[in-house]
């Protein structure tokens, strides 16, 4: 993905956004972040903290900007449970979700570079089990890796190279949703980078999902993420 760190790209157009849960505005970069005492420390250490996002796989280099770009994701989180994310990288943003969405969130991921999955596993040594090296593109089979295991949130940043056009990736989507619990939500992001998004987004609306939120950039499309909750 490309750096969107550059100058003209610092976020001072990052769209101001209602709260889908209390129908409150809110602009992230005026957000005052309530960390934990744990999470506190952690950002405390400067050369891990920019290792951590120079890791997380979304070209950010300063968490300032990761901060205030990536917030809008936690908006679509509204309860505590167990949630997965397909392609975790490192994990950073799974521990991020906890802390920006304030709830009670028990991380489990999957990602097929098994350097950042070993990562991840550092990050979060309660859940380190949680975390797998798989390719989901050769075998997207959640049920083989999770047998025993439902989710109230999955989280798919989806692929770039992804479009919904062929039956692999439909199968993705479709193991995903057989994943949740009853009420669990799929949420799909699509990158900055992502120039296709808006012909996926509209595939998407048209199977039940509704759009939810997108946080814009100055000069190019922002993140967009789409949700889909299962009955
Ligand atoms: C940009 S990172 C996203 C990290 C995190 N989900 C986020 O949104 O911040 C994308 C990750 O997806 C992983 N990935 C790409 N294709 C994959 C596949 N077929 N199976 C599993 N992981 C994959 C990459 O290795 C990379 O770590």
């Amino acid at each position: 993905m490309a750096n969107m760190d550059g100058q003209q790209l610092f976020p001072r157009k990052v769209v101001v956004m209602m709260d889908p849960f209390s129908g409150r505005t809110i602009d992230p970069r005026r957000a005052r972040f309530q960390y934990s005492a744990a999470f506190k420390a952690f950002i405390k250490n400067k050369g891990r903290l920019r290792s951590f996002v120079a890791a997380a796989g979304t070209g950010h280099r300063s968490f300032k900007v990761y901060e205030i770009t990536r917030f809008f994701i936690s908006r679509s989180i509204d309860g505590d449970g167990a949630i997965l994310d397909i392609g975790c990288a490192n994990g950073f943003l799974l521990r991020c979700l906890q802390e920006w969405s304030g709830r009670s969130l028990v991380p489990y991921g999957v990602d097929k570079d098994a350097s950042l999955v070993r990562k991840a596993k550092l990050l979060f040594p309660r859940h380190a089990a949680n975390f797998v090296a798989a390719d989901l593109s050769i075998e997207p089979d959640l049920a083989r890796i999770w047998p025993q295991t439902r989710f109230d949130y999955i989280y798919w940043n989806v692929w770039d190279n992804y479009s919904f056009e062929t039956q692999k990736e439909t199968e993705l989507l479709e193991a995903c949703l057989r994943r949740l619990k009853a009420g669990g939500r799929l949420i799909l992001g699509f990158y900055e980078s992502d120039t296709n998004k808006s012909a996926k987004v509209r595939y998407l609306l048209g199977h039940g999902f509704r759009q939810s939120l997108r946080n814009s950039c100055h000069r190019r499309q922002g993140e967009v993420i789409v949700w889909k909750d299962v009955k």
